[in-house]
């Protein structure tokens, strides 16, 4: 990567629970790139995560914030900008929890309590971030600002319950937002639709693992990895995309456009050797176990 891509921008990202986080890999190489960063995450999060210690790598500010209070983002905010001296560059909205896939609740027996909370951290936290910005005229000109989505957005896949929901609406905010901060201030907005990256979030979803494995047979070029995202999201904040806005884009080795390849095919004509799916999946509904 060419270096000193963000010399003199200055971000705030949201979501660095621990060194396997998105969020972590992408302060990392903002850093790396010149960028001074402020890192926010919610109260609980600083308390069981590692921040401090990414914040002491990056030289960066740690502020609390609770995604889904609108006092917390405006503090935030405000605060990073005494920080920086005024205006800064770029956010990364990297924020995402079910309780219903925290609590193996399946998508059908859903409580709309928690299906609500799901939304407001997952989703309507980013509008939240966003109004507040564009109130206090935070970001400069040609300032960009990235969420990280899932293709669970467009696609139905098995145990990704409602946070499927949560992206769909992301990503249309995303949208709505964009072409408004466009018009008006030429801020530009996009999603990062991930491959499955192991990290605390991603682990939750029921059989993670073998929507890795899955993901990874149908990928011409593979998952991508955390570190691999932060690279794009670079790109994202950097000069070199000033033109790239209201875009979901995909970041998934190829897997997004696949029908099937040759590498699942053959993994799946095995499992038909050994297993019998149909009866493997009834007894699974019979116990309750059924997730969608
Ligand atoms: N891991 C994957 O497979 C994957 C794939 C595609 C997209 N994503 C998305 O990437 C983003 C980052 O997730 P990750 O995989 O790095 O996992 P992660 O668990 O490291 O990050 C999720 C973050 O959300 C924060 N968060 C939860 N509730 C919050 C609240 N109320 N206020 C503020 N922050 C809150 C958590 O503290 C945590 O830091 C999420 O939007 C996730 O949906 C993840």
């Amino acid at each position: 990567m060419r270096e000193g891509l963000l010399k003199g921008k200055k971000g705030v990202i949201f979501g660095a629970l621990n060194e396997k986080s998105i969020a972590w890999q992408v302060a990392l190489k903002a850093h790396e790139q010149g960028a001074e960063l402020v890192l926010t995450n919610s109260p609980v999060a600083l308390r069981l995560g590692t921040i401090s210690e990414l914040a002491r790598i990056t030289g960066s500010t740690v502020i609390a914030a609770d995604a889904t209070r609108m006092e917390d983002i405006e503090n935030l905010l405000t605060e990073s900008m005494k920080i920086f001296g005024g205006q800064f560059d770029f956010i990364l909205h990297s924020i995402g929890m079910s309780p219903n896939v925290r609590k193996d609740i399946p998508y059908e027996q859903t409580s709309y309590e928690n299906m609500l909370k799901t939304f407001d951290i997952s989703a309507l936290s980013f509008h939240r971030v966003l109004q507040t910005a564009y109130k206090l005229d935070a970001l400069k000109e040609w300032g960009s600002v990235v969420a990280l989505s899932y293709v669970a957005a467009q696609r139905t896949l098995s145990g990704y319950n409602d946070m499927g929901d949560a992206k769909a609406l992301l990503e249309s905010i995303a949208r709505s937002f964009g072409y408004i901060y466009g018009r008006d201030r030429r801020v530009r907005i996009n999603t990062v639709s991930q491959s499955p990256t192991p990290t605390t979030a991603g682990s939750g979803i029921h059989g993670f693992d073998s929507l890795v494995d899955f993901s990874e047979r149908m990928s011409p070029l593979g998952n991508a990895t955390a570190e691999e995202c932060a690279d794009y999201c670079i790109s994202l904040f950097s000069d070199l995309t000033r033109k790239v806005t209201m875009q979901n884009l995909f970041h998934d080795g190829g897997f997004s456009s696949m029908g099937m390849s040759i590498k699942a095919i053959e993994q799946y004509q095995k499992s038909f050797e050994e297993c019998d799916c149909d009866e493997k999946e009834k007894e699974e509904a019979k116990a309750g176990g059924a997730r969608h």
